[in-house]
């Protein structure tokens, strides 16, 4: 028997806490691993729920910083007036209620690594803080007579177009440039399809641990579904539905009914619809309906009698009953 000492080797399509065997996101393994062994500032573009902080803790736990600190801080969350000391800490008394010194997030990621999320959501003086720091490696703590080397890998993420952005003068051109010495695009759910079987299985076999339950394979048809969704929450709503899927299965069998039906009732990206008064003829019926779907197929007649399920024949003898050779040519 053969053991592996890293448990990951035998999937190649599992990587730290991420799944995924498409090359976008095979790329992004990659990506990990080369700046994983440096120390340089990495910026990380991703929708919501594309695995920005997975990718993060990842870089961390590769590197050389691996044994020291992992501390995330989301810009976002943090108020104008506190994101200063929140950032670089403060002295005792710096301000009133100001009762002990306190550590700013660089001072507890000393050695290791920091995840700024949001990092979009900066103002301009904070932004120019940050440069200064990014720059001389150095924090200033308010109210602090010196400042204090910091050795901190930063790590920013954003799910806004960060350039856009910079053009528009809301962040600052030489702190996107700080940041972007290596950018890693995590690309949305919808346009790496594939990857959507093998996570959905990934947590499938997840929570049928966490809740003991087991399942029978999923069905072509479901898979279809989850595949044509357009997963605007990206992978954390995948997460989420095969979660809500798994606490509602009973029996092992895994139907359309246990998905919610934004999932399950959404149509093929190409579906066309037509709208019939009730109280209408049914030849009248007949009439719009061959009159749409001739028009859903640019006029072609093969491709038309195949959806309507009639002969081409059966189709040019109803074009004529119901006079719509006019809007053929
Ligand atoms: N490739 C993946 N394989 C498995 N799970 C993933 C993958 N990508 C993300 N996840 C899961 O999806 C959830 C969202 O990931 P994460 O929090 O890293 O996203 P995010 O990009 O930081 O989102 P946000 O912008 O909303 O903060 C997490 O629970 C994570 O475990
Ligand atoms: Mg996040």
């Amino acid at each position: 028997m053969k053991f592996f000492s890293n448990g990951l080797k035998d999937n190649p399509y599992k990587f730290d806490g991420l799944t995924g065997k498409t090359d976008a996101i095979q790329q992004v393994f990659k990506l990990i691993e080369q700046v994983a062994r440096t120390n340089v500032t990495v910026l990380l573009l991703g929708e919501s729920g594309t695995g920005k902080e997975l990718v993060s803790r990842s870089i961390h736990a590769r590197s050389a910083r691996a044994k020291k600190p992992f501390i995330a801080v989301n810009m976002g969350a943090i108020s104008p007036e506190l994101v200063i000391s929140e950032l670089f800490g403060h002295e005792k008394g710096a301000y009133t209620g100001a009762h002990e010194r306190k550590e700013g997030r660089f001072e507890r990621a000393n050695g290791g690594t920091l995840f700024m999320d949001e990092i979009s959501t900066m103002d301009q003086r904070t932004q120019i803080s940050l440069l200064r720091v990014l720059e001389s490696r150095h924090i200033h703590p308010v109210g602090a007579r010196n400042s204090i080397p910091v050795d901190v890998r930063v790590i920013g993420a954003t799910n806004k177009d960060l350039l856009e952005l910079v053009k528009e003068g809301q962040f600052r051109e030489d702190l996107y440039y700080r940041f972007n010495v290596v950018t890693l695009n995590i690309p949305p759910l919808r346009e790496r399809k594939e990857d959507i079987p093998i996570i959905a299985n990934e947590y499938l076999r997840i929570y049928g641990k966490t809740y003991k339950k087991k399942f029978k394979p999923l069905s072509e048809e479901i898979y279809t579904r989850l595949i044509n969704y357009h997963w605007p929450g990206n992978v954390r709503e995948l997460k989420n539905v095969i979660h809500r899927a798994v606490v509602l299965c009973e029996d092992g069998n895994i139907t359309a009914r246990h998905f919610p039906g934004r999932i399950i009732n959404e149509d093929d990206d190409n579906s066309a619809y037509m709208r019939i008064k009730v109280g209408s003829s049914l030849k009248e019926v007949e009439k719009t309906l061959i009159k749409e779907t001739l028009f859903h197929f640019n006029g072609n007649k093969q491709e038309t009698a195949k959806a309507l399920k009639i002969s081409r024949k059966s189709l040019y003898n109803k074009i004529k009953e119901h006079a719509l050779d006019d809007m053929l040519h």
